[in-house]
């Protein structure tokens, strides 16, 4: 079954008949903020490392009004009931749904100026970002209302820096809000998506290229295909494997300017450094030999991509995809399903992990038989029916009404 995804319009339209329903004032605007798919460079964002998304053309849109009264009232038509708390009252779990993403961006952009001022907002949430598949529908929630309430705080949209200072924000509240220990991936993506292209993210550096991504003038398509088993990321396993890291990094002396993939041997020290503190040697060395070789695989696969090489880029997103199963261990048995189904070749889990979707890169031609291994092999297995969506890069977070 392939996922339905609604026009800008009618997002817009979506939007606006939910902030009527709820609120007696007109929305001042709608503003969208997109998914994002990794292509690859999992699991490396919090170590300095390298990965190269795209925001996805399906959005979360946000139709907002101002308040004076100090409150954010949101209500999404994905939740049964409108969320309504003071921003003197939000902060770390606080609220602890969905809203937490809203409110916590707009508490961190306060506290980090990145949001200059609000006195509250009424906000009505719709989005097409299927949730809990990977391709950060969180990220979206956040971004969409950071490009909102800098609007609406000074009247024009952000540029570049402000963007920047909203990942931030962005960041914040999914960290302390939420208490996602996510890095940064997803709310750079989402804020920073260019139509067409692929973002190099460098986490070391901070640098961010932009490479042009057109599949369809080589005849290829990058599917999507989501296993439909959720995952969450905030239920303690990304921060177990987020964990190790720190860990490794604090001992090794790694910080700005010398991240994991500045210290040579870091595998051997990390595994040394485990063996003194009594932790388990063999798992700490897989999970850095993953942090190291993916950050060496993304920086060979910018090149391949610069070079229009993808078929190394179909080699190395599979070798990825084994490095997640085999030395991080964030797959499921439903995203090895996919990506053997698949071929494997030009294949990869995307996101977090623990759940979520599998994408493909792969010739247009090939689309059909693709989708119907990857949905025998979820069948045959007794697993969920996969859906699926064709990924094309799209715009970042904007306005759109
Ligand atoms: C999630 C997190 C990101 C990143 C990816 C894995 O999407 O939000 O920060 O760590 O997982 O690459």
């Amino acid at each position: 079954m392939w996922i339905k995804t609604r026009s800008n319009d009618q997002l817009v339209a979506d939007a606006k008949a939910l902030f009527d329903k709820h609120f007696d004032a007109q929305p001042v605007g709608v503003w969208a903020a997109p998914g994002r798919v990794n292509l690859i460079g999992e699991h490396v964002d919090y170590a300095g490392g390298v990965s190269i998304p795209f925001a996805l053309e399906q959005n979360t849109a946000v139709a907002v009004a101002t308040r004076k009264d100090g409150k954010l009232v949101m209500v999404s038509d994905a939740a049964d009931e409108p969320v309504s708390v003071d921003l003197a009252a939000v902060g770390p779990g606080s609220p602890d749904n969905w809203a937490g993403y809203v409110a916590g961006t707009v508490w961190a952009g306060l506290k980090d100026g990145g949001i200059p001022s609000c006195a509250g907002l009424s906000i009505a949430v719709t989005s097409d970002v299927p949730v809990g598949s990977g391709l950060s529908s969180s990220a979206a929630l956040e971004c969409s209302t950071a490009v909102a309430a800098y609007e609406l705080a000074t009247g024009h949209a952000p540029d570049d820096a402000a963007r920047a200072r909203l990942v931030k924000a962005c960041m914040r509240a999914e960290n302390e809000v939420v208490g996602a220990s996510t890095g940064g991936l997803d709310q750079n993506a989402s804020l920073f998506g260019k139509r067409g292209h692929a973002l190099e993210l460098d986490f070391s550096s901070g640098a961010l290229d932009l490479v042009p991504f057109d599949l369809a003038a080589r005849g290829k398509v990058l599917l999507i295909a989501d296993t439909n088993a959720p995952h969450s990321l905030s239920d303690g396993q990304y921060a177990s494997r987020r964990g190790v890291i720190d860990d490794v990094q604090e001992a090794l002396g790694a910080g700005p300017g010398a991240t994991l993939r500045d210290i040579p041997d870091a595998v051997d020290r990390a595994c040394a450094w485990a063996k003194d503190t009594g932790r388990d040697e063999d798992v700490v060395r897989r999970r850095v030999a993953h942090v190291v070789e993916e950050t060496a695989r993304t920086l060979e696969a910018a090149q391949a991509l610069k070079e229009g090489n993808l078929d190394r880029f179909a080699e190395l997103m599979r070798d990825s995809h084994l490095s997640l199963r085999d030395q991080y261990e964030v797959t499921t048995p439903e995203l090895d399903s996919v990506f053997d189904a698949a071929g494997q070749l030009g294949a990869r889990m995307t996101g977090g992990g623990f759940g979520g979707a599998v994408i493909v890169l792969l010739d247009q031609d090939k689309v059909d038989d693709t989708v119907a291994a990857i949905e025998s092999a979820a069948k045959d297995r007794g697993f969920p029916e996969p859906t699926f969506l064709v990924a094309l890069p799209g715009e970042g977070a904007r306005r759109l009404a």
